[in-house]
């Protein structure tokens, strides 16, 4: 158990790694808005994990024979999810390729649904307003100190390197 939940907190330090990687990049002023109110911090992160999905694809097998979306599915078949398509689905987000903290993220799939869904999402969801709103407090400025590299993984999208540099207050 301790196992298998330290390798799905795995999920949580990329997530963290890309929240990171948007502040310097994309949230220039980002830092400075959390800074004056710090209850961003939230809704930056569900933009990150709509925008990245963590976890990209998941799979579910039927336990019968089904119909979804006009596509009849027959019992014991095997469906590969695809989340992050559903996250950037046009017909649900508007400009979904734009990054925008101020979006109402919630409703993404980053956690998957359901009677299977993220058990952890409360935690991930409290560490990471914890994170940002000490970094956003404590640091001045996050800079890139060097190319961040990707973790290449079939499901999991992250980082593997992120060299920054942190400007504290
Ligand atoms: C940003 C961080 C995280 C992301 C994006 C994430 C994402 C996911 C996804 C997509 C699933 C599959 C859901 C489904 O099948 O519908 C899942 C399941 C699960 N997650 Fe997470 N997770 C994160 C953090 C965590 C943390 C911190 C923990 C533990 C403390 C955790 C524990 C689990 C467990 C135990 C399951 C299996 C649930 C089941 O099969 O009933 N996750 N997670």
């Amino acid at each position: 158990m301790r196992d298998g939940l330290w390798k799905r907190s795995r999920s949580f330090r990329q997530a963290i790694g890309s929240t990171l990687h948007y502040q310097p990049l994309t949230l220039r002023d980002g830092r400075q808005r959390l800074r004056q109110d710090p209850s961003l911090a939230r809704a930056a992160f569900e933009e990150v994990l709509r925008f990245e999905s963590p976890v990209q694809t998941f799979f579910r097998t039927t336990t019968r024979a089904v119909e979804v979306a006009g596509v009849r599915l027959g019992e014991g078949e095997k469906i590969l999810l695809f989340l992050a398509a559903a996250n950037r689905d046009p017909r649900r987000w508007e400009d979904p390729e734009r990054f925008d903290i101020t979006r109402k993220a919630s409703g993404h799939l980053a956690f998957g649904v359901g009677i299977h869904g993220c058990v952890g999402m409360a935690v991930a969801r409290l560490e990471a307003e914890i994170v940002l709103g000490l970094l956003a407090r404590k640091v001045e400025a996050i800079e890139l100190a060097g190319e961040p590299e990707r973790r290449f993984n079939n499901t999991l999208r992250g980082l593997a390197r992120l060299p920054v540099k942190l400007r504290p207050a």
